[in-house]
């Protein structure tokens, strides 16, 4: 070791750079992973990152570790910049014991966390770690306790965002299944409880860890993951993205930009999106992507519960949260998952002050034992909840169908929606107008001498005198029927009027969302 302090320095930070050394950074490369410090060099702002505990060490001398200290204990701390605004980070170094979790890692990751709560700012972590240290036992099982705390105590005032960027095993999952988003990248990370060989000693399954735990697993089946990237370069540039719609806390507006226009003739061909014939489906991203800023849309849980959508969008310079009903998929329905999906998505808006666009067109709930076995009653009731207690800005534009309860769910006027618009043709009942004659009319429809001339002529009678907004519209439950083309000058307008809204729930220890 040097004599001179900053040689020393110098040699014991480049000690600290390489992890578990040489040749376990050129296994991660060969696997197709970056290192812990080359991720956070694409997270970050260029030359924003300043390092703490680069010099932490394990106390352990179980197992023969006390002949392993690495410098840092497998996991980079700090905080860094993005896009000029500072975050907390950690960012775990699978070169060193898997990335596994110690007392001492545990430590360093609390006392980042404890800053952002101080200081309120996001905390990002990059995880990549085979779970709890096994060698220090019971030590490390309470490190990620102590993690699980904070990220609850966190929870609702800063951002968590979780990148998963290798194997997580065990304890690795459940720290950012309590944080916001989960990010994870095909092939190379996987989120499980138990991997594939504990699940054949257990139940005889074959699984291959990437369908038992894969980004694609998780981004379309469970919905565990928010985001599925195809590379660790695109997930580390879609976080940087994301941060740009959310405040730095629960204290703080969403960061705006300067006001951009919906691609060129947007406004006029928005009617042309929607079908006449109201069983057609079409896709509600194309309403979207003529209302929000460019046209841009990003979009949370793609490729999970896909006939509902949820993402972040701007609307006159302003973030915001889109809910829309997909008609595309299964009709756009209400069902177990999609009421899931958009009620965690309403929550993480709310509690972070992001106004909420809601576009509704939407046949009901799924019916069916499949769904009411697996409790689609408590499942919607997510999302009826979410929005009920939702005190951020609230605007919503019925396109189509507002059918039945999922009217009501759907940022109804009647649970705090404050600006409630539908385009004319809407149709606002307790069900479509089949249904509805089917039921009120039966013995004329039963009795007549051709059922479906009479079938069709209640149908008519049922549509003309409820499926349409002006019943709605009377009693003020829909504030203005608007022409397709003005919906984004509406919208803006609401935007702008609700800037200084204040609004707030009876006092509490909080509430009993139907889990
Ligand atoms: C200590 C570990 C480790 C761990 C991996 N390593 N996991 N060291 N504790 N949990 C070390 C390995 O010994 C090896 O060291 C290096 O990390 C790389 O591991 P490999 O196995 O060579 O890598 P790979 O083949 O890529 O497999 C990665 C893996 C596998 C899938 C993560 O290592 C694995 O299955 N690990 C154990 C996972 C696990 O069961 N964890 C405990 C979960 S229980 P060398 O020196 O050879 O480089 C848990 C409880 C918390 O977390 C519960 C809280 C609710």
């Amino acid at each position: 070791m040097a004599d001179d302090p900053l040689d020393r320095l110098h040699a014991l930070r480049e000690q600290a750079q390489l992890g578990g050394g040489q040749h376990r950074i050129d296994d991660q490369h060969r696997k197709g992973k970056l290192t812990a410090r080359e991720r956070l060099d694409i997270l970050l702002d260029s030359g924003s990152f300043q390092e703490t505990d680069m010099f932490a060490q394990h106390r352990s001398s179980d197992f023969g570790l006390e002949k392993q200290r690495v410098l840092g204990d497998g996991v980079v701390t700090g905080t860094g910049r993005i896009n000029g605004r500072i975050v907390c980070v950690f960012s775990q170094d699978f070169t060193v014991f898997g990335g596994s979790l110690s007392e001492v890692h545990a430590e360093k990751i609390g006392k980042v966390m404890d800053l952002a709560m101080k200081i309120g700012c996001p905390v990002i972590g990059l995880n990549d770690s085979g779970g709890a240290r096994i060698q220090e036992g019971v030590v490390s099982l309470g490190g990620y306790a102590d993690i699980f705390l904070r990220n609850t105590l966190a929870s609702g005032v800063i951002p968590q965002i979780s990148a998963v960027l290798g194997p997580c095993a065990g304890g690795a999952v459940y720290s950012p299944a309590i944080t916001d988003f989960i990010f994870m990248v095909k092939r190379t990370s996987y989120m499980f409880v138990t991997g594939p060989g504990v699940v054949e000693a257990v139940t005889h399954e074959k699984v291959t860890a990437e369908d038992l735990g894969g980004a694609s697993s998780h981004g379309s089946r469970s919905g565990v993951a928010h985001f599925a990237e195809d590379d660790e370069v695109s997930c580390l540039e879609n976080i940087r993205t994301l941060m740009g719609y959310l405040p730095a806390n629960n204290m703080e507006e969403p960061p705006s930009a300067a006001p951009q226009d919906p691609p060129a003739g947007s406004d006029d061909s928005l009617s042309g999106v929607v079908p006449g014939n109201p069983n057609k489906p079409y896709d509600m991203k194309e309403v979207i992507g003529r209302v929000v800023d460019a046209g841009v849309l990003f979009e949370v849980h793609r490729d999970f519960a896909a006939n509902i959508i949820c993402g972040f969008a701007r609307v006159g310079g302003r973030s915001v949260g889109i809910v829309a009903n997909q008609p595309a998929v299964l009709a756009g329905v209400l069902d177990i998952d999609s009421s899931r999906k958009a009620a965690r998505f309403v929550r993480f808006c709310d509690a972070f002050n992001v106004p909420l666009v809601t576009f509704v067109d939407v046949p009901g709930f799924l019916p069916g034992t499949d769904q009411e076995w697996r409790g689609i009653i408590v499942n919607g009731a997510k999302l009826l909840y979410a929005f009920c207690e939702a005190t951020v800005p609230r605007v919503t534009v019925i396109i189509r169908k507002a059918y039945g309860g999922a009217y009501d769910v759907m940022n109804s006027k009647h649970i705090r929606g404050d600006f409630n618009f539908a385009w004319p043709a809407s149709e606002i009942a307790v069900m479509g107008p089949k249904g509805a004659a089917e039921i009120i009319f039966k013995k004329e429809i039963e009795g007549a001498p051709n059922r479906e001339a009479a079938l069709r002529d209640k149908e008519k009678e049922y549509r003309e005198k409820f499926a349409n907004p002006y019943l709605a519209a009377a009693r003020g439950y829909i504030d203005e029927v608007i022409e397709p083309q003005e919906t984004r000058k509406r919208i803006v307008h609401a935007l702008d009027i609700l800037d200084s809204k204040v609004d707030s729930n009876p006092k509490k220890k909080h509430g009993n969302i139907p889990l």
